[in-house]
Formats: C-alpha cells, sequence, structure tokens
C-alpha cells in the first residue's frame, strides 16, 4: 500500500475517536516511518514496508488511547520528554505554574527547591535547565513516575541536580528547602473524565480524595510545618474559593491565585 492509501484509510478510522483524524494520520505515520509530515507529501506514491505495524498504533489510537502513549513522548516547555502508561502525560497548563515559580527562583536567587509528585519530571527537568545552580528533591509515590523521571533526568543530563525519592507529599524530605511546587491530582473521585484520560491516564495522578482539593490542603499544611516560606501548586478550575476559605482559617499570610491561559483559575502562589 502507498502512504496516500494508508493514509486514507487510517483517516477513515480515526474519525470516531480525533478531532483531526488526518492530522493525526498522518503524524502517526510519521512515527512509524521516522519521517517528517513533509515527507509524506512528498512520497504518497511511495510504498509503505510493514504496513501493519502502523494499523497496529492507527487501532490503539482509535480505541482512544492518547498519542503521547503510543508514540512514547510529549512535547512540553522547550523538551521532549519520554512518557509510558502509569505516567501523566504532561499538559501545557504546567507551563504557566513553571514560569511563576522561576520568576520566584530567580529573584530570591533561591538553591534548594522541592517538587511533590514528578510524574514525567516535566517541572523538574524544565525548571533545572532553566538555573543551572539549582537543587531539587522530587517527591512521587508510584514507582512508574519515578522510573520514568529518573530516565528523563538523564536524558537532560540534570540527575547530578535533581533528585527523585520515593515519598508521600515531603515525608521522607528532610532537607532544607527554600520553596516548594507541586501539580498534585485534584479532580474529585467522582469526576467523569473523557475517556482517553480516564481510561488511560494513571488515576494517582488524577484523583485528589473525594472532594478532590484533600491533597492540595495536606501539601499546604505540611510546606507550613516545616517552615518552608514558598509554596506553587496548580490546582482545579473550581478551587479557588475554598483554597481561599482554607488560607484564611489556617493564617496565610500572604497567598495569590493564577488563571490558565483560557481564563479559568488554576494554581496558586503562597508566602509563608
Ligand atoms: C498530576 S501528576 C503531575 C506530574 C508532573 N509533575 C506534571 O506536572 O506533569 C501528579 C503526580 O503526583 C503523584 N502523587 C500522587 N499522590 C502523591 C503523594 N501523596 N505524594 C507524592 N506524589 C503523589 C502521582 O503519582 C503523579 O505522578
Amino acid at each position: 500500500m502507498t502512504i496516500q492509501q494508508l493514509l486514507k484509510e487510517a483517516e477513515e478510522k480515526l474519525k470516531e475517536s480525533c478531532e483531526r483524524p488526518r492530522f493525526e494520520a498522518e503524524l502517526l505515520l510519521s512515527h512509524h516511518l521516522e519521517e517528517d509530515r513533509t515527507y509524506l507529501h512528498a512520497f504518497d506514491n511511495h510504498e509503505v514496508k510493514e504496513a501493519e505495524a502502523f494499523r497496529v498504533l492507527v487501532e490503539r489510537r482509535a480505541k482512544h488511547e492518547p498519542y503521547e502513549y503510543i508514540v512514547g513522548e510529549a512535547s512540553f516547555y522547550d523538551i521532549e520528554l519520554k512518557v509510558e502508561a502509569g505516567v501523566l502525560i504532561p499538559r501545557p497548563e504546567t507551563e504557566i505554574l513553571i514560569d511563576l515559580v522561576a520568576e520566584i527562583i530567580d529573584k530570591k536567587n533561591l538553591r534548594n527547591i522541592a517538587e511533590i509528585g514528578v510524574g514525567s519530571g516535566a517541572i523538574s527537568v524544565v525548571l533545572a535547565r532553566k538555573f543551572p545552580k539549582l537543587t531539587i528533591i522530587a517527591t512521587d509515590i508510584c514507582d512508574a513516575p519515578i522510573k520514568v523521571a529518573q530516565l528523563n533526568l538523564e536524558k537532560y543530563k540534570v540527575d547530578n541536580r535533581v533528585h527523585i525519592r520515593k515519598s508521600s507529599i515531603l515525608d521522607e524530605v528532610n532537607e532544607a528547602v527554600e520553596l516548594v511546587v507541586s501539580n498534585p491530582p485534584y479532580i474529585a473521585n467522582d469526576f467523569k473524565l473523557e475517556k482517553n484520560v480516564g481510561e488511560y491516564e494513571p488515576k494517582e495522578a488524577l484523583f485528589g480524595g473525594r472532594v478532590g482539593d484533600e491533597l492540595l490542603k495536606q501539601i499546604v499544611l505540611d510546606v507550613k510545618a516545616k517552615d518552608i516560606k514558598y509554596l506553587a501548586c496548580e490546582m482545579g478550575y473550581d478551587q479557588k474559593e475554598p483554597m481561599t476559605q482554607f488560607f484564611n482559617d489556617i493564617g496565610v499570610k500572604y497567598y495569590k491565585f493564577y488563571k490558565d491561559l483560557a481564563g479559568f483559575d488554576r494554581g496558586f502562589v503562597v508566602e509563608f
């Protein structure tokens, strides 16, 4: 079968599951052939070798498996991160959290920080690359992210400054750190997610408890108890009100919420 024929067949198969079936078919075929998309257009009458293996990829995408898990990689900020089942695919909105944290690190000349819930390593790798003198301790409770994050640290040669530790929140972190950053699970346990997320991404990375903000609140309490000055967290679009109430209840001196690019409340920065 030629490139053109195979793309047409794949586009048809992806119609139900993808908003842009032709584009996704091209992405998958580029990945399969290890060529960029311009090649597909320039040589659309070329025969495709191992078409069956390509059809397997299309089949997986047709069942709503995220593209990033199929190709094993996700673009984030200015890097390409390895991802696999069991590891959250980093989201573009988390880039805003990184920029806010980078501003504080820069202004206050911070050297030692921690991340809670390292996942693929997205936040820690980007921050370590931005600040060559920064040291980060990054925790997670699950084995898959710990393994994959370590590979990403090595890929970007920041494994000498980012240290991953299996720990819930900061339970196993006793070193002095000046700031904590986290994109924790913050969705309510019974929230109905889209198929590509709910059926494929890890529950431990998504659900924060019955209400959703339980882990967020615990993080605030733990950071406060450890006398760490700054905390920056991503949160759900509907959590500004309960978090404001919580900050006031526990006497947080300074807090500021931020929005994502779609205009939704998306997180906060706290100074204790
Ligand atoms: C939403 S993902 C964020 C991953 C990555 N930081 C990112 O922004 O793409 C949350 C991560 O927190 C981890 N996690 C869940 N509960 C945790 C806990 N109690 N302590 C530390 N990590 C936790 C999950 O395993 C998951 O990797």
